[in-house]
């Protein structure tokens, strides 16, 4: 689903504690519409799945939030296990990917679900699926909460897509910078100054 017009609601920030609120721009996916999207989600997961041996595979540490909602309305018999991997770069831009946590359940036949909070580059999709692909499970599908088309490097697409947004640094909701904003209750924009290093931090200032 494309955000129809993105735009950022300030006055949404409101609950959250001022040491991170002050950090945060404004709110771009409010936690009303997070949940009857993921609800909408759930149906069309639900449909396509039924009768099958469902494995969920949720990418840690992003889909935290997004998962516990999601297979909430995911009302089948369903397998759930984790794959930890990370992408080591700087804050704005992915790095080397690592593996950090293998799977523990056995895959083979299984019709998989992959769950993940961002397709961003897509970087991190094309390769879980490849490693998955070669347990030789039944199927693979992809969910991911947000899309960033407009950074996709490659053809790669997910099944299934709760939001389609602009290329704003997004956090909250599962999705941090460094490891911090992962308890927003809302998809929120952080504020280009916590991010961008200070240009006086970095350059000679000019004469
Ligand atoms: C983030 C995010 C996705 C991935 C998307 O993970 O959770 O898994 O980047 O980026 P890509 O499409 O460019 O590969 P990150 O490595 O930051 O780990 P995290 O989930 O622990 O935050």
């Amino acid at each position: 689903m494309p955000l129809s017009k993105p735009r950022l609601i300030k006055e949404l920030i409101g609950r959250i504690p001022p040491s991170q609120r002050a950090d945060v721009a404004g709110v771009l996916i409010p936690e009303v519409d997070l949940q009857k999207r993921i609800a909408l989600m759930g149906k069309a997961i639900a449909k396509d799945y039924k009768g099958k041996d469902v494995l969920v595979v949720s990418l840690l540490s992003g889909t935290v939030l997004f998962l516990a909602d999601l297979l909430r309305r995911l009302e089948f018999p369903l397998r759930v296990d984790f794959l930890g991997v990370s992408s080591y770069g700087s804050g704005t831009e992915s790095g080397k990917l690592v593996f950090n946590k293998e799977l523990k359940l056995d895959v083979r036949g299984a019709h998989v679900l992959v769950v993940d909070d961002i397709l961003d580059t897509g970087k991190t999709l094309r390769a879980v699926t490849e490693k998955i692909l070669a347990l030789k499970p039944a199927s693979i599908r992809t969910c991911v909460l947000l899309d960033k088309k407009e950074r996709r490097v490659g053809n790669i697409e997910a099944d299934y897509v709760g939001f389609q947004i602009p290329d704003w640094f997004v956090v909250g909701y599962g999705l941090d910078f460094a490891e911090r904003y992962r308890n927003l209750p809302y998809v929120g924009v952080l504020k280009p100054e916590v991010y961008a290093p200070k240009q006086s931090l970095i350059r000679k200032p000019s004469r």
